[in-house]
């Protein structure tokens, strides 16, 4: 029975040596130590042996558990420490290491662009006003002389979202509704969205555009040229021609479009402005009386000129971006440039 407790011993230091975890180190605990374990088992058996026996015996059993039970507290600590020594290790943290760059943003060229266009209005004396995206087909249309059966519904490929409602195509309602609002003397201008049926290299659904008006007592069509080529000249640069071209939209009348001489070709006629020098940027004319009458103003005693510009093409323009989508596709190579 000694031999036995001292190989029970040897073997239980043995297995507490090699344990790794303290889910093993309980084990190994209870293998030995526990209730079933084995010094309890040998000392259970002691009734066998002869009175001269089993002080001895009995006294030895004691003597190992009380090693074993020590030998095991070492071990565990010993293990609990080498377990936080290997995290310690694995969570180091170099504070001396050089932080992460925060990435600095930037402004979106369409953007940065309508603020250009909106300061140098606003040097001029006009104010900013919004409207909504989704519009009645009364604002979009019926009160800009656009009634339901005119042709001029062509030209522009709404999006419906029911009989009476659109997506604006334009920001021309924006008209309506400063006008409903107020009386003259006005002087607005208004950035926002507006939505098409047409997708191309210089067409996207969803695109920007900043109407402009201006309604008061005798406001003559000169009026219109000098804004207009005050703020062509101030965005584009002094020495950019500019033209004033006959054209037709129902809300206005006289309409004219806006040419500048090409930016890429200088005018000398180029594949950007079809050889011919010149490059559309806005259209333009003075209120049509109709519109006058549908938001009760009296056309014989006001008058004002009106005007829209598409952003991303005006951008286009001024950075010699070749395909408008570009904008929409957020690359972060094509935004940092701006
Ligand atoms: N709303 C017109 C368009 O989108 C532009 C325009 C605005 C023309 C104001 C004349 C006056 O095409």
């Amino acid at each position: 029975m000694k031999d036995k407790l001292n190989k029970i011993e040897e073997e239980a230091l043995q297995a507490a040596s090699v344990i790794t975890t303290e889910v093993e180190m309980q084990q190994v605990r209870a293998r030995y130590l526990g209730r079933k374990g084995e010094i309890t088992m040998v000392m259970k058996g002691m009734g066998q042996l002869s009175s001269e026996e089993r002080p001895l015996v009995g006294a030895l059993a004691n003597e190992v558990k009380d090693r074993l039970e020590e030998a095991f507290d070492v071990r565990q600590d010993a293990l609990r420490q080498e377990l936080m020594q290997q995290n310690l290790a694995s969570e180091r943290l170099d504070v001396t290491l050089p932080g992460r760059k925060l990435g600095r943003g930037y402004k979106h060229p369409i953007t940065k662009v309508t603020e250009e266009i909106v300061a140098i209005f606003a040097a001029l004396g006009f104010g900013v006003v919004e409207g909504p995206e989704i519009e009645k087909d009364f604002y979009n249309f019926e009160a800009l002389n656009i009634p339901k059966d005119h042709p001029a519904r062509d030209m522009q490929d709404t999006f419906y979202v029911s009989e009476e409602v659109v997506l604006r195509t334009h920001t021309s309602p924006v008209q309506i509704r400063t006008m409903l609002k107020q009386k003259p003397p006005l002087r607005v201008i208004a950035p926002g969205t507006v939505y098409r049926r047409d997708s191309d290299v210089t067409h996207s659904p969803m695109f920007h555009q900043i109407e402009g008006f201006l309604v008061d007592r005798k406001v003559t069509f000169g009026d219109l040229k000098g804004i207009l080529t005050t703020f062509i000249t101030e965005f584009f640069g002094q020495n950019v021609d500019v033209r004033f071209r006959p054209s037709f939209f129902p809300f206005t009348e006289p309409s004219a479009e806006v040419d500048i001489q090409c930016v890429i070709c200088g005018g000398s006629g180029c594949r950007v402005c079809g050889q011919t020098g010149w490059l559309e940027i806005l259209g333009s004319g003075m209120i049509d009386p109709e519109v006058f009458k549908s938001v009760d103003y009296d056309p014989v005693v006001y008058s004002g000129f009106a005007f829209g510009m598409g952003i991303e093409r005006i951008a286009m323009l001024k950075y010699g971006v070749n395909d408008l989508r570009l904008f929409f596709e957020n690359d972060l190579r094509f935004l940092k440039q701006f």
